[in-house]
């Protein structure tokens, strides 16, 4: 079951006046940013950890074969590392459809490596949401990972890309990395 979320987050009109946004993204719009932007930077935000938790029905899965994609989960003290887009609030209309799948736009402050800080936005799928999955031991989620595809492409190219844009950037994520071993265990052998 998904829930169309394009119409919640039209009602976010927080930043609709300004004239740059800052749009921090932390799972597909890493690697692949299908928008324009103004200026590209690495940055985390505080609070929240990135979980493969909420199913795509969408993207890379379908509605009988939901696949499992990137989500933050709230976690005091945690840090999660993503890249940072400065965008025109036009953007945000693409955006709405391309994450309609569960996600909303919230607030959020985030830090630059130079220690700067900025508030943006990021969208999150909440565990409320009809596509939630929600957790499972990382050797599961690769198997559902490997087995899952949708008109984006396989969900495992999802993970792969992911996985390697983080370590590009010199991202610690023992979640995402532990989901790439099995994956790619569960692929080869
Ligand atoms: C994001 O990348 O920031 C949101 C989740 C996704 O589209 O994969």
């Amino acid at each position: 079951m998904s829930l169309n979320t394009v119409d919640l987050n039209k009602q976010m009109t927080r930043f609709d006046q300004h004239s740059e946004v800052w749009l921090f993204g932390y799972g597909s719009l890493i690697f692949r940013p299908d928008f324009p932007f103004l200026a590209r930077r690495p940055a985390r935000i505080h609070g929240w950890t990135r979980r493969f938790w909420q199913g795509s029905h969408d993207h890379r899965g379908t509605d009988t074969h939901p696949g499992r994609v990137a989500t933050l989960i709230r976690q005091p003290g945690a840090e999660c590392t993503g890249m940072a887009f400065l965008i025109t609030p036009e953007v945000f209309a693409h955006l709405d459809f391309r994450e309609k799948n569960g996600y909303l736009r919230f607030c959020t402050e985030m830090r630059f490596d130079d220690g700067s800080c900025a508030e943006g936005l990021v969208y999150i799928a909440t565990e409320d949401n009809a596509a939630f999955l929600g957790p499972a031991p990382e050797p599961d989620i690769a198997r559902h990972i490997a087995s899952a595809a949708g008109p984006s492409g396989p969900n495992s190219e999802y993970l792969l890309r992911l996985a390697e844009a983080l370590r590009e950037m010199g991202a610690q994520d023992e979640h995402v990395f532990e989901i790439e071993r099995h994956l790619i265990k569960a692929t080869y052998i």
